[in-house]
């Protein structure tokens, strides 16, 4: 097997682009797929792609991701972020590859007082938490060279995430004068995934198999990110005042606490996230390259 070769499902998402971005730079030999080239819910799609393939490494980026949506649409939850997994980890363990899937914090309720360990017991509040919690254990039980990383808050240049939503809020704001509020008593950890990439590609070739945290390091609450956002953002003139997750109902429960410790990659020596607002000071950098690039074009 050519251990430098690499499948990515859901190449186009958020961190399936950089994950293929930053495998190629590796040196890896990336192949990437995305919907409907590949559909994760039909399971003769995915063996086909997962055989051709002949990957060393299946990382599965792909999954449902609207967490609200997922709680009227249970079925398609499961089917992507259950199913959809187990389909691929099968596939990756009949070719003898490693099956490398993403999962998130809203596996745990957020009950807990202080950071979640991968030893903590899951307990998923939320249609999407619950799915991606079923596609844990089908990972698991269709592939026993799995690794699982859990992370939390994702921002990438590639996405719909916060850091463009609160941008997009502040601005109509300061158009209309009035002061945005965001949610102060949700604490979890901004995590890009420019470190995400770095963490699975540091940890891939590692003998060590299953669930692994993986955000940056520290912690705030939804309101310091927005606080920093802004200020990152200096033209926008808008005043931001903190609020709680009562003030702001939506459809799916988030967990009060997300925070997760990385310790199993910090035990075995491989953990390489930095701290949540240094990695937030990169990507503002990588977005300006990325601005100037499309520029010059
Ligand atoms: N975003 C977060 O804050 C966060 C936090 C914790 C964990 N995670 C996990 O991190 C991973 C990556 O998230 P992300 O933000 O990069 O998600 P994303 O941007 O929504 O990307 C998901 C990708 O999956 C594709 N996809 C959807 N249905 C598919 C299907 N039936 N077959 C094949 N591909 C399909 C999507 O294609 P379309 O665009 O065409 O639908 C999209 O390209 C996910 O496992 C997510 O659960 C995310």
């Amino acid at each position: 097997m050519n251990k430098r070769r690499m499948l990515i499902i859901g190449s186009t998402g958020q961190l399936g682009t950089d994950m293929c971005r930053e495998a190629r730079s590796a040196g890896y030999q990336v192949t990437g797929v995305d919907f409907p080239q590949i559909d994760i819910a039909e399971r003769r799609s995915v063996a086909r792609h997962v055989v051709e393939s002949k990957a060393a490494y299946i990382i599965n980026c792909a999954a449902y991701t609207a967490v609200d949506d997922c709680e009227t649409n249970r079925e398609r939850a499961f089917a992507l972020n259950a199913d959809g997994p187990g389909s691929i980890a099968a596939a990756a363990a009949s070719i003898g590859a490693r099956m490398v899937h993403i999962s998130t914090d809203y596996v745990f309720d957020g009950r807990k007082t202080g950071p979640y360990l991968e030893t903590d017991f899951p307990n998923p509040q939320s249609v999407y938490g619950q799915s991606k919690y079923a596609g844990e254990q089908q990972v698991a039980a269709a592939c026993e060279n799995h690794q699982i990383f859990r992370i939390a808050w994702l921002y990438g240049l590639h996405g719909k995430n916060f850091v463009f939503t609160i941008r997009a809020a502040a601005e109509k704001k300061a158009a209309s004068g009035g002061p945005l509020t965001v949610v102060n008593d949700q604490f979890g950890t901004p995590t890009s995934t420019r470190e995400v990439c770095r963490q699975v590609l540091k940890a891939l070739p590692a003998d060590l198999t299953g669930i692994f945290h993986a955000t940056c390091e520290g912690s705030c609450t939804w309101f310091d990110f927005a606080k920093e956002i802004i200020l990152a953002a200096a033209r926008i003139p808008v005043e931001v005042l903190p609020c709680t997750t009562d003030e702001f109902p939506r459809p799916a429960p988030r967990p009060k606490n997300s925070m997760l410790e990385n310790q199993r990659l910090k035990r075995a020596g491989i953990a390489v996230m930095t701290g949540w607002k240094r990695a937030f000071r990169e990507f503002l950098r990588d977005e300006a390259d990325l601005r100037e690039e499309m520029c010059t074009k």
